[in-house]
């Protein structure tokens, strides 16, 4: 038998801490269920006391997910694992992650704590957890850089009040592979109560070794990885997913685990994290780059016509790659877009919405003839935002034309008044932002705008990501369309909404 090497994902929440990838709760209870469809382990939903947002979005995930473990991440602060407690209440199974830092650094300089005190705190967070839940999962942040003797007496302590799950983050970045594995392998020597809960590891990206780093960690012990889709996360992000699992599975050889992941599950999920983000993925990404299986010299394509094996080591279709059959047209009926939206984890709370999603549908199927899944994930990311909206766009013209100077004609509507601007610019979607602002007057900076199709073909939708900045709030929006000049509308009017939504929570520093 092998072992099982549990999948933690914490793209909800360390995810969510990438500046400008805040969600919903509804783009986050979709995530989730892409990723209990997938197999993952426990799906670490948000960090329920940073704000009242954030709760609503981790009970919602605890209310709707049946067959993952949820988890609520929380400081070791009794109000924190309160929120925590209740946030999670509906769960079928549920955990609590508790954390506070051990690296002298941090001890003395952020908690302003003696080593004593922070022991005394995490015991007490323990006990504190154990009145909602008995999976409970202890994190000494900043692992990496504390003192290995320190780690050990905090460790044994906390499983001595029932911690079940130790989890070794290495926060900044900062440790080599051989060194975190060494970690790994002597903390579960030297602890002595270590044989009664399983090893995690949580490793950050600053120096591009987060995989390596939880891969040496599993190959020392740690039976827990937490990872994340598209390796978001916290500054340079968190290990992907996608690489920590098809490692171990690529390399059956190697390893001595394997995860419970149906890995054709992984591509849908990293395009549905990065149309929710608007985080793009860079096509030489491994596994989920769109070129992460293309071929483009001769003799490597001729290598793989003759016998596969030559070049790839493992086939795009294992990983999802090619599964996002063409099923819907306008000849399509309701029925039949409802059923394949719910096969997507994707159902409204009444008929209306089901009904007003389908006239967007066949819009959209009467500008385009094939609808991907794609399509429908953008297509209810843009209507799941429209109740939050201030501002709607309602009608554009932009005109460009070869020797003429681009302009565009604007109409917003806001409550009840309709806006109409217009404006020139160095090309029609400059053209078209000018216009707007001539009527937002919003004063924001325009840090990123990105356009990227899709699916393939000249008809498919653009899929524009906005992201804009005012006084240190960074917010990002998305539009689709198939008309790009519209889309990058879309995504200009979204992002600004969400500058006064109060779906836009600011994080507690963790
Ligand atoms: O990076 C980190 O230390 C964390 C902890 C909360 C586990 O995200
Ligand atoms: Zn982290």
């Amino acid at each position: 038998m092998r072992d099982h090497l549990i999948i933690f994902d914490t793209t909800l929440r360390d995810g969510e801490q990438s500046p400008g990838a805040s969600m919903t709760k509804e783009e986050k209870v979709r995530i989730a269920r892409q990723l209990e469809r997938m197999g993952v382990d426990v799906i670490e939903a948000g960090f329920p006391a940073a704000s009242n947002g954030d709760f609503e979005a981790v009970k919602a995930v605890a209310d709707t997910v049946k067959d993952s473990v949820v988890c609520g991440l929380a400081r070791a602060i009794e109000a924190d694992i309160g929120r925590a407690g209740e946030a999670l209440r509906g769960a079928n199974a549920a955990r609590i992650h508790t954390f506070i830092a051990t690296s002298p650094i941090h001890m003395k300089n952020k908690l302003r704590m003696s080593p004593e005190q922070v022991i005394e705190q995490a015991v007490k967070a323990i006990k504190w957890a154990r009145q909602y839940t008995d999976n409970i999962e202890f994190s000494p942040e900043d692992a990496g850089r504390s003192e290995i003797s320190f780690l050990c007496r905090v460790l044994e302590a906390v499983i001595d009040v029932g911690a079940k799950t130790v989890n070794i983050p290495d926060t900044v970045g900062y440790t080599m592979p051989d060194q975190f594995g060494q970690l790994i392998r002597t903390l579960r020597e030297r602890i002595p109560n270590s044989d009664k809960v399983v090893f995690s590891v949580h490793c950050h990206n600053d120096l591009g070794l987060a995989v390596a780093n939880s891969l040496s960690a599993v190959m020392n012990g740690a039976r827990q990885v937490e990872c994340t889709i598209n390796g978001l996360g916290e500054r340079a992000g968190n290990a992907a997913l996608e690489e920590v699992v098809m490692a171990v599975r690529t390399r059956q050889d190697f390893f001595p685990c394997d995860t419970r992941i149906d890995t054709t599950h992984i591509v849908p999920a990293s395009k549905l994290v990065s149309g929710v983000t608007g985080f793009p993925v860079q096509p030489n990404k491994a596994i989920v780059g769109a070129n992460a299986f293309a071929h483009e010299s001769g003799i490597h394509q001729d290598g793989v016509l003759k016998h596969r094996e030559t070049y790839e080591i493992m086939r795009a279709e294992d990983v999802g790659w090619g599964t996002n059959k063409l099923l819907l047209g306008k000849h399509s009926g309701r029925n039949a877009f409802r059923s394949r939206l719910k096969e997507l984890g994707i159902e409204f709370e009444s008929e209306e919405v089901l009904n007003t999603m389908f006239m967007r549908f066949k819009d959209l199927a009467d500008k385009k003839h094939e609808i991907f899944d794609e399509d429908l994930h953008a297509l209810v990311s843009d209507e799941v935002q429209a109740p939050e909206e201030h501002y709607r766009l309602l009608s554009l013209i932009a005109h460009s034309e070869t020797g003429e100077v681009p302009f565009a004609r604007i109409v917003i509507a806001a409550e009840n008044n309709e806006l109409h601007a217009e404006s020139e610019g160095s090309g029609p979607v400059d053209a078209t932002y000018r216009a707007i602002e001539k009527i937002l007057n919003s004063g924001a900076e325009l840090q990123l705008f990105s356009v990227n199709n899709i699916t393939s073909g000249t008809d498919a939708q653009g899929e524009v990501t906005v992201r804009l900045q005012r006084s240190g709030r960074i917010v990002n929006g998305h539009g689709a369309d198939t008309d790009i000049v519209v889309a990058s509308a879309k995504a200009y009017l979204s992002a600004f909404n969400k500058l006064y939504s109060k779906l836009e929570r600011a994080h507690p520093q963790i």
